[in-house]
């Protein structure tokens, strides 16, 4: 077999190869064995993968600064299975609403190291935050100072971070760029003095630092830089929480920087601008989990128009990124990879939107053919929803050539479980 045929790209987990018959392994499974085993669509979590990604930047912490923490942004992919490993990996967490934080907690995260996040957090959240011993929230806007005061009442005092936008903006879809001057997120650098001397002076509050997160899918490190530069101005902090970001490969073409790259430039210029001995939090979503997953779906028709349409049994309710921001992924045969057909795989969704991939080569793609996505990880489970009724696909963990169902496909009857009448 050619060699480049049997080239997997860097969009694939770590651990993932091509046999000798040309068929796909992950986890040391065969994904055609996969996807009759558990049907499809399916989403299998390499576990290695997510394991060694979460050693990486914590190994890149630890060879650059004493005193760290790296907080699984957990809206990525919001699975108990994937907390646990996580937290099994020492890593601390990132919730944004109630809902991933009962998550977090049913994922066996220490309370004591999940951080609250959210730009419109409810008095319930908070209270809910407070009786789970949560043990950071980060403040957005002036109105939840008051509000978390309140909850906190004559209670021991609420340890919490302040959240600034820096005004650095990385190169990035505009849906999910956040450092911007205007953002709805976080104070910007004109109103965050008055909130921070606000706080300051709360005694129901104990400020221990800053919070910023600039965006999402950033391939590159300066912004990075900037923006640590940009919040310096707003004083001394021990504790400086920086967000997440760091881009990923969807594909071959495109190549993120390195986890150890991206973490030193984080720290060298924490240490530079805001001097040493600081604590650095680093909140990465998509770079822990994106890249340990991918889709496995099966081809139910392939229509030649214009285009050779090849038409799958998934689509936008388990992968609503290429509709949402023009995401671009790759995809193949999984049993058969390789090229000469140019191709646009589509769902199965009544929107004539839903393509997976726009332009995609297969080798000859068939009905019955199981085709596979990579780095389908982050934000895929997270942002699946039933349009059409379709059933959300099962979570499956492989490792070591075993499988195991960590979240089951929903039926029909999960569609109608809230109703009440
Ligand atoms: N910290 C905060 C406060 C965040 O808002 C986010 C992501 C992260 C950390 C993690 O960012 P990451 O390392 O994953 O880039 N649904 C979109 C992404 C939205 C990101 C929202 N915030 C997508 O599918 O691309």
């Amino acid at each position: 077999m050619p060699a480049t045929r049997t080239q997997l790209s860097q969009a694939y987990p770590i651990g993932s190869a091509i046999d000798a018959d040309g068929r796909l392994q992950l986890g040391g499974c065969d994904a055609v064995e996969l996807a009759r085993e558990f049907g499809t669509p399916a989403y299998i979590v390499a576990e290695d993968d997510l394991r060694a990604r979460a050693q990486t930047f914590v190994e890149a912490f630890r060879a650059r600064t004493k005193d760290f923490d790296v907080l699984f942004a957990s809206k990525a992919f919001p699975c108990t299975a994937i907390y646990r490993v996580l937290a099994e990996e020492g890593i601390a967490c990132d919730v944004a609403s109630g809902g991933e934080l009962a998550l977090a907690l049913r994922g066996g995260f220490d309370p004591a190291r999940i951080y609250l996040h959210g730009n419109a957090k409810s008095v319930d959240e908070l209270r809910f935050a407070r009786e789970s011993g949560v043990g950071h929230i980060v403040i957005d806007n002036a109105d939840e100072i008051e509000r978390l005061e309140a909850v906190v009442g004559d209670g021991p005092a609420q340890p919490v971070l302040l959240r600034v936008t820096p005004g650095v903006r990385g190169e990035t879809n505009d849906k999910i760029s956040t450092g911007q001057a205007d953002s709805k997120f976080g104070f910007s650098m004109v109103d965050a003095p008055a909130a921070i001397a606000r706080v300051q002076d709360s005694p129901q509050l104990d400020l221990v630092g800053l919070h910023m997160h600039i965006g999402s899918q950033i391939l590159e490190l300066d912004p990075f830089r900037r923006a640590i530069e940009a919040i310096a101005p707003l004083g001394d902090f021990g504790t400086y929480n920086l967000g997440g970001g760091l881009g990923v490969a969807y594909t071959s073409a495109q190549e993120p920087p390195r986890i150890a790259d991206y973490v030193a430039a984080k720290v060298d210029t924490v240490d530079r601008v805001l001097g040493p001995g600081k604590r650095i939090l680093d909140e990465p979503g998509r770079a822990l989990v994106a890249n340990s997953t991918v889709t496995l779906y099966t081809v139910q028709s392939v229509k030649r128009n214009v285009s050779t349409w090849v038409a799958v049994d998934g689509g936008m309710s388990d992968n609503l990124r290429p509709m949402l921001y023009g995401s671009v992924y790759e995809a193949q045969i999984a049993d058969r990879f390789g090229g000469g057909t140019r191709s646009r795989l589509t769902g199965k969704h009544c929107e004539s939107g839903d393509v997976i991939v726009r332009d995609v080569e297969l080798a000859d793609p068939r009905v019955g053919d199981v085709i596979v996505t990579p780095a389908t990880g982050a934000y895929g489970h997270a942002m699946a929803n039933n349009y059409n009724g379709v059933p959300r696909p099962p979570v499956i963990m492989v490792a070591h050539g075993d499988a195991r169902v960590v979240v089951r496909r929903e039926t029909y009857d999960d569609l109608t479980a809230r109703d009440v009448d």
